[in-house]
């Protein structure tokens, strides 16, 4: 599917956010939605500042990334406002005058300084909602965060609008790029520290710009999870490469993981390509109506079958699962909801009101317990690692008799592999917005 034009669906996203927000704020009892979009933070002791994170409730409106001091203003019935800081200020650059195709929906007023706000927020600071950090204070208008609002509006962002599945593909288009570059590095005997830099370049975004941490690990390191060191120097010898590694659009995120072995005759290549053939018949389980706890449950089926044809673990696969053994090699969630934030909130909520529906019981990682509805769009992300911690607690657990441990120590070297795509629920066929991406770069 082509990009879609932004300024044609965004229209309907604004209307979407204003209804949404008519709800919330009816649940809540308040009369306006005031959420302001952030405000710097300096180091303790320092006249540093931490780089800038706009608060997702306001870039859920516009595409406004870099605009601390500003504020989102909705009121029932009435045309929304952005109230929008440009400060004089010869240090630094400053945002840009209001441009772009967001600008027509808004009444859009300039200031100059953080308290010139205070002119144009709703008279009454009781009457609002407003969604922030304590920081954006600014008079009386102190964040309250009710939660019966907040609860109303994370729990619809489950749903994306076209608008929004057009800028995660935007995203993804960044993204798919940058995993090709790296890719290209790491065969060329680049250092982790150096792949990034291939990956950020290729992305055109800075490490600040991307939606999480690279996660780009060589041999063993592939088996820690959240593994974000970066070795400067390459390692002596190469078996594999583990890149998990997403890329930003305007506010919107994408998260996309590949993994590889240097050979590409090796054994360890082959169970790259098993995972990575069974990732797709997971992702083809993303529909509507699912319960996405069990596409986790399927997934644990999926890697605990191959564990078993690799010769690793001896034991069936439904056993494997119901013991908690596929768990020590796939010790994850299949994934989670993604849009505005990696891990896109909402995941847990049992219903618009609040409520927690909890993950399977031995499952405490999975972050998305929710039924799928067209325009969800969630990451599918299953893996095998060989993890020393896991391991050892396997090798001394009641079922370390069905373990090669031969094989392990074999596989050891290679760290672990996790394949992501993000996949997008509809009415019908899932859509795979990242192998769309990969694809169109062909
Ligand atoms: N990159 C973090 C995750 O895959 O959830
Ligand atoms: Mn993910
Ligand atoms: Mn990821």
């Amino acid at each position: 599917m082509a990009l879609q034009d932004l300024a044609s669906t965004y229209p309907a996203h604004v209307a979407h956010m204003q209804a949404l927000a008519d709800r919330a704020l009816e649940r809540g009892g308040f009369d306006h939605l005031v959420v302001p979009s952030g405000t710097l933070h300096y180091q303790l002791f320092d006249d540093r500042d931490y780089p800038y994170a706009v608060n997702p409730q306001f870039k859920a409106w516009a595409p406004l990334v870099r605009n601390p001091g500003s504020w989102l203003v909705h009121t029932p019935g009435e045309r929304p406002k952005i109230i929008y800081l440009q400060p004089f200020d010869y240090w630094h650059v400053v945002p840009d005058a209001p441009s772009g195709y967001w600008v027509e929906h808004f009444d859009v007023v300039v200031i100059r300084t953080p308290e010139e706000a205070l002119r144009h927020l709703p008279a009454d600071p009781a009457r609002c909602a407003i969604l922030g950090e304590p920081l954006s204070t600014v008079g009386d208008y102190v964040p309250n965060n009710p939660a019966a609002v907040i609860n109303h509006l994370e729990y619809h962002r489950a749903v994306k609008t076209p608008y929004e599945i057009a800028m995660i593909r935007r995203a993804t288009a960044h993204g798919v790029r940058a995993h090709r570059a790296a890719e290209r590095a790491f065969r060329a005997g680049a250092s982790e520290f150096g792949i990034h830099l291939a990956y950020c370049q290729a992305a055109r975004q800075d490490a600040n710009d991307l939606p999480y941490g690279n996660i780009v690990a060589l041999n063993e390191h592939g088996a820690v999870l959240h593994y974000t060191e970066r070795d400067r120097m390459p390692p002596r010898e190469l078996h594999s490469f583990l890149i998990d590694a997403g890329a930003s659009h305007d506010g919107y995120a994408c998260d996309i993981t590949r993994s590889y072995a240097f050979d590409r005759d090796s054994e360890f290549q082959g169970l790259v390509d098993a995972v990575d053939a069974a990732e797709q018949r997971i992702c083809d389980k993303v529909r509507a109506g699912t319960d996405y706890a069990d596409i986790h449950l399927y997934a644990h089926l999926e890697m605990a079958t191959i564990l078993n044809q690799a010769r690793v673990v001896d034991m069936s696969p439904e056993s494997m699962v119901e013991t908690g053994v596929s768990a020590k090699f796939f010790p994850h969630g299949i994934g989670h909801y993604i849009g505005l934030q990696v891990h896109d909130v909402g995941g847990f909520l049992a219903s618009e009101d609040g409520g927690r529906v909890e993950p399977p019981a031995g499952h405490p990682y999975l972050r998305l317990t929710r039924t799928l509805e067209p325009g969800a769009v969630v990451t599918i992300e299953p893996g095998i690692y060989f993890a020393e911690l896991l391991m050892k607690e396997l090798a001394e657990g009641e079922h370390a008799g069905a373990v090669d441990w031969d094989r392990v120590d074999a596989l050891r070297p290679y760290g672990g592999i996790r394949i992501e795509d993000e996949v997008v629920c509809t009415d019908g066929e899932p859509v795979n917005l990242t192998r769309e991406g990969f694809a169109a770069l062909d």
